[in-house]
């Protein structure tokens, strides 16, 4: 079974994969990871990420490993890195890059084929998995995303603002609904679940309801 969850950045959907695959017995696969970690080896390599051919030749070039939460490029573990702002900023270069987005899209296929998955991103259940049997849309309001975006960075002991990190999520939203390949929309039979006001144990109960009864 392939579960999806699509939705924008801070609906809360890396944590509610985590869980929800872990009650399941499921794998869990962080798209967002891939794309980051490309961005990070373009960085790296000093490829000029404005190069839409070199940046292609990155991702297909690279060694790219996920396993239990952690990330590898070419055998290095970047799983904090990735998360810095500086990587956030440059995402779209690879994210926009339609070369990019097929190649890691046939490896989460790859990955999904020989076992039962929670995959989260922005097109998991529109473009990589539309035969997925049950499909998610998980959001907030943006003033919520922000917040909890902010409290993860502090978290790392990242220093920003709420109006900062407000005004950079509206511009990765604007990013996201508007790219011409893998843009994010939600799946027209998506359930969408709205996570304001709601704790992660509440939402994840939702969702595992749901993929349950399609289990029976
Ligand atoms: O979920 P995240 O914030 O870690 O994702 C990082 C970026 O990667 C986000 O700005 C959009 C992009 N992304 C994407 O284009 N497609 C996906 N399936 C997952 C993420």
């Amino acid at each position: 079974m392939i579960v999806t969850i699509d939705g924008p950045a801070g609906a809360g959907k890396s944590s509610v994969a985590r869980r929800l695959a872990a009650e399941l017995g499921f794998e869990y696969l962080d798209t967002g990871a891939m794309y980051r970690a490309v961005a990070l080896a373009c960085v790296e390599r000093s490829t000029s990420l404005g190069d839409v051919e070199a940046v292609a030749g990155v991702a297909g070039e690279m060694k790219l490993q996920l396993k239990n939460d952690r990330v590898w490029v070419d055998g290095s573990d970047v799983t904090d890195s990735i998360r810095s702002m500086h990587v956030t900023s440059l995402i779209h270069y690879v994210a926009d890059n339609p070369a990019v987005r097929w190649r890691l899209v046939e490896l989460q296929r790859n990955i999904a084929a020989q076992v039962e998955i929670v995959t989260e991103g922005r097109d998991q259940g529109t473009v990589a998995f539309p035969d997925a049997e049950c499909k998610f849309f998980l959001t907030a309001s943006p003033t919520e995303r922000a917040r909890r975006r902010l409290s993860e960075l502090e978290l790392r002991g990242e220093t920003t603002t709420f109006e900062e990190l407000l005004l950079q999520q509206e511009e990765r939203d604007q990013r996201d609904a508007t790219r011409p390949v893998g843009a994010l929309v939600k799946a027209v039979d998506a359930v969408e679940i709205v996570t304001d006001g709601l704790t992660l144990e509440e939402t994840v109960k939702q969702l595992k309801g749901i993929v349950e009864a399609r289990q029976n």
